[in-house]
């Protein structure tokens, strides 16, 4: 049996949209077993248990890559990253297949290899990279290669996300970004993405507000999150240090420094006065990516 931890991951960061991401210290655990036949998947709605389940077409993708063929496939799943909330629960169900079909077949590729495979499934990289490799990742995918490089986080940050009570898919959320952007708003965007790089990574805590502004997505999506300019208003009046969407949304990702103890139970106050109902959840940086364990097999 193949035990998997990976974590959850808050990718754009704002500014890097398709290309930043950090992982952070909330969790889906799986297990995977090759059986003799047929496919049986635990742990998730019924609509889920079959195979056009994510998990089990990644492990086919990496299977075909290594062709090997398995006879049947057992998946069990215990997931704590919440669904469709930009807090990268597909991306965990995807390098979590694409990694076990790896251990499954007899560990052949390199994580620089699997991430390719789960970035074709996922078409953008800013998710599987941190969830495959821990930490801060900046990601650039070209001809099928994704050439990506961690970012050394300043040690006085954390994270504290606001989660809402409703989900915004991918999809809809890509569906209201404009088609074509102006000079401007592309220079707005590159040097926000590299400021931001240097500002987490130095610790330049007065300039990582104005390096998480975003031209390219946030001003669209947040139009569909009912308390988003609240919520970005009030969390600088509380003094975190930059906020963002999470992802394609729903969740309002906040940054803090470690001496600011004081916003997440401010913030649960405040969010009590908007419609929808947010849950606060205080989050660290995971710096180590995926976890896999094969038991000894006396273990099992
Ligand atoms: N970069 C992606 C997006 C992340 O913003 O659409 C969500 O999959």
């Amino acid at each position: 049996m193949i035990k998997i931890k990976v974590p959850a991951t808050s990718a754009n960061m704002g500014p890097g949209f398709d290309c930043l991401g950090v992982a952070l210290d909330l969790y889906n655990y799986y297990e995977f077993e090759e059986i003799d036949e047929d496919l049986e998947i635990e742990g998730c709605e019924e609509c889920f248990r079959n195979e056009s389940n994510l998990i089990y077409v990644s492990m086919q993708k990496c299977f075909e890559a290594i062709d090997y063929t398995p006879g049947g496939i057992r998946i069990n799943i215990n997931s704590s990253i919440p669904i469709s909330r930009g807090l990268g629960s597909s991306a965990a169900c995807i390098v979590a297949g694409v990694a076990a079909a790896n251990e499954l077949a007899g560990n052949r590729l390199s994580k620089e290899r699997l991430l390719e495979i789960a970035n074709e499934i996922e078409g953008h990289p800013d998710n599987v990279a941190p969830a495959l490799l821990g930490g801060m990742v900046a990601a650039v995918q070209d001809k099928g290669k994704v050439y990506f490089d961690k970012v050394k986080l300043s040690d006085n940050l954390r994270f504290c996300a606001l989660v809402p009570d409703f989900t915004l898919s991918t999809k809809e959320s890509r569906a209201v970004l404009p088609t074509s952007l102006t000079y401007s708003e592309a220079v707005f965007n590159i040097s926000r993405a590299a400021l931001l790089v240097t500002a987490l990574s130095n610790g330049s805590h007065e300039l990582i507000r104005h390096a998480c502004e975003d031209a390219l997505h946030q001003p669209y999506r947040g139009k569909l999150i009912p308390g988003y300019d609240e919520i970005i208003e009030k969390s600088k009046e509380l003094g975190c240090i930059g906020a963002f969407l999470s992802g394609a949304g729903s969740t309002i990702m906040t940054i803090l420094s470690k001496e600011n103890e004081t916003f997440p139970e401010q913030m649960e106050q405040f969010v009590k006065s908007l419609g929808n109902k947010w849950t606060i959840k205080e989050l660290n940086v995971d710096n180590q990516g995926i976890e896999i364990r094969t038991p000894p097999i006396n273990a099992i």
